[in-house]
């Protein structure tokens, strides 16, 4: 059931997402769908149920299969085979790297991955953000048959909102960089309120770079101006 809330309606004290817990049209959580234009536009999908969990190690042979379908693998570089995947995440998982990693299910389904991190801990990126404390965060719908399905708007939401922003009180920042040609996760960003920035060349495999485009969602405007402390989804 969609539902939409016109941006005067929302309060001057609160955030978009709180003024769609205010206007649910039945029982939530409320999803957004399109936060682009006015009206914002959200939903509430009783067919699936989006939760974002913990990575385990359990899980590095759905992540090794995801990075190489062809529509991850485009876009992903590194990192292909089980050997170059436990290398990458294992020191996370470890507790070495303060990177999180979560498992992205639907109806309790792994279908995809996703993680976040201060940027303030990858100073090459800092200079990219307008606060110093901003969070990145990556994330990939790894099979198949759940792309192009809405699916990701709705799990990118739920990630944000229920894992990333209860996790960071204070930021006011939250931060993506796609490739400039990546036009689904451009518009995916989009609809969920992010609002695009400085395009930059990364580093790519071999002596590639990636022109790939920052993107920043406004925390305080979106979400709202502080998190509590706590963090999964069940
Ligand atoms: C990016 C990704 C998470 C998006 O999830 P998804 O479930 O496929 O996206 P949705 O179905 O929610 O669609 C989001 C929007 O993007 C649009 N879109 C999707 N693919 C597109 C494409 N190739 N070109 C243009 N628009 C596209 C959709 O039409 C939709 O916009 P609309 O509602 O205005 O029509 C998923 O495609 C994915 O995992 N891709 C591979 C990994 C990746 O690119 N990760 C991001 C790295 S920055």
């Amino acid at each position: 059931m969609h539902f939409e809330v016109m941006r005067a309606q929302v309060r001057p004290d609160e955030s978009w997402a709180e003024s769609a817990d205010r206007s649910l049209p039945g029982p939530g959580p409320a999803l957004a769908v399109d936060l682009s234009a006015d009206p914002l536009r959200f939903q509430i999908d009783s067919d699936h149920r989006f939760s974002v969990r913990p990575m385990t190690l359990g899980d590095f042979p759905d992540v090794s299969r995801w990075v190489n379908e062809p529509h991850v693998a485009k876009w992903w570089d590194e990192h292909r085979t089980p050997d170059q995947v436990a290398a990458y995440y294992g020191p996370a998982l470890r507790g070495e790297d303060p990177t999180r990693l979560w498992i992205w299910e639907v109806n309790g389904r792994s279908i995809g991955f996703s993680q976040d991190y201060r940027i303030s801990d990858h100073p090459d990126w800092a200079l990219l953000c307008a606060h110093p404390e901003a969070i990145g965060f990556d994330y990939a719908i790894g099979e198949p048959a759940f792309v192009g399905r809405g699916i990701g708007t709705s799990l990118l939401w739920v990630f944000l909102r229920d894992i990333v922003w209860p996790a960071y009180p204070g930021a006011r920042e939250f931060f993506a960089a796609p490739d400039h040609r990546n036009a689904g996760s451009l518009r995916l960003l989009e609809k969920l309120g992010l609002k695009q920035g400085v395009w930059f060349d990364e580093p790519a495999a071999g002596d590639d770079v990636d022109t790939v485009i920052g993107c920043s969602l406004d925390v305080a405007q979106v979400m709202g101006l502080s998190g509590s402390t706590s963090g999964v989804t069940e």
